[in-house]
């Protein structure tokens, strides 16, 4: 699905002088490359304050502590995403509502959204799915009509940009809080794990500063009880050599979904991602739905031909042992339920040469046609 090694082989000569310039330093912990990542992400996200942190989930859990919420507070996310949102909601002793998607973007429907509020409600954490932002501008606008938290899950679409009171912004500005990963296979990832908050609001990331550091804005003088996350050095050092690439690997990214584009689109049976109004995707994911209950013989087919791919996502949350109980009957989640049936992820990364994605294009169009 990714080709790691190759990125790292790209950028290998600056990627190692930076680890063990690293090592030599003997600063593992809150080494000076940290801050200068920091400062090097503020000034490409145009934001007040970037906060690093140990992992994108840290992340969601640093922001929800952040706005000091009461048990049982409701949180409204997407019922189709990754377990990190709910799980963090959850754990803090918050109540995850799970909210529809858009069937075509995959992601939460603002909508959808409104129609879950109650007098519990304090948070609506979109997630920016596959590399593209949600519907901010609609998310804002409920979010300010009923005094609202907007955190953006923005660790799959780190670099997309989003149409924002007459501007192109980048994802995860707009609201409140945005959280991101630096997981390996995130837009920016690192050798491990990392992750980050940002924020335009000084006094929100001194907060998430504080939540990170044991609850201390300085050492052994603990104001809350808060948790150890902390981007490593290392990883620190890994990504003030990549940050600069980052235009670049979203660019690449968007040339190999152009070219499966232009395979795919002439399949009746499939769906091609669709790029929202008002939002730049990046393609984290190139995700494509199968309809007609063939994405099960899709992929296995593909897998015969040597041919990765991926189900994001089996099973919507709502319905994962874990969260069930936190499903409402009111309102049906159709949607997350129904792209969980059809999506598949193709191979996506940077080091994907176009004549890869055509292969694989067309691998997936003599399929349908032999079977038509
Ligand atoms: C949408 C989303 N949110 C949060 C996370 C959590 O990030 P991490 O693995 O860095 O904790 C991920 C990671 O895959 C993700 O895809």
């Amino acid at each position: 699905m990714v080709d790691l090694k190759a990125q790292y082989l790209r950028l290998k000569n600056e990627v190692d002088a930076a680890l063990m310039q690293t090592v030599e330093s003997a600063q593992y912990i809150n080494g000076p490359q940290v801050q200068t990542f920091a400062d090097a992400l503020q000034s490409y996200l145009s934001v007040e304050t970037v906060v690093p942190c140990a992992n994108g989930t840290d992340a969601l859990q640093l922001a929800l502590m952040a706005l000091d919420l009461e048990p049982g507070d409701e949180v409204i996310t997407t019922a189709f995403s990754f377990v990190a949102s709910a799980e963090v909601i959850a754990l803090l002793g918050l109540t995850p509502v799970f909210a529809d998607i858009h069937p075509q973007t995959f992601n939460i429907d603002a909508k959808d959204v409104e129609r879950r509020i109650t007098s519990k409600t304090r948070v609506i954490l979109p997630v920016h799915l596959f590399g593209q932002p949600a519907e901010m501008e609609a998310i804002m606008e409920v979010a300010d009509r009923h005094g609202l938290y907007v955190i953006e899950d923005v660790a799959q679409s780190l670099g997309a940009t989003c149409f924002y009171k007459g501007a192109y912004q980048q994802a995860g500005t707009i609201g409140h809080i945005g959280c991101t990963s630096f997981f390996p296979t995130k837009n920016l990832g690192c050798f491990g794990d990392g992750g980050a908050c940002y924020t335009q609001d000084a006094a929100l990331a001194a907060r998430i500063k504080r939540m990170a550091a044991h609850g201390a804005d300085r050492p052994y003088h603990h104001k809350v009880v808060g948790i150890n996350s902390r981007l490593d050095t290392l990883q620190a050092a890994v990504l003030n050599v990549k940050l600069p690439w980052l235009d670049r690997f979203i660019s690449e990214r968007q040339r190999v979904a152009a070219v499966y584009d232009s395979h795919l689109k002439e399949v009746e049976q499939i769906a091609i991602p669709v790029v929202a109004e008002h939002t730049t995707h990046t393609y984290n994911q190139y995700t494509i739905c199968v309809k007609n209950g063939r994405r099960d013989e899709v992929m296995k087919a593909l897998e015969a031909m040597g041919i990765p791919s991926r189900i994001y996502y089996p099973v919507p949350l709502h319905r994962q042992p874990a969260f069930c109980h936190y499903a409402s009957a009111a309102w049906p989640l159709t949607n997350a339920e129904k792209a969980c049936s059809e999506v598949l992820s193709l191979p996506m990364h940077t080091e994907m040469k176009p004549g890869e994605a055509a292969y694989i294009g067309r691998a997936i169009v003599d399929l349908f046609e032999k079977n038509a």
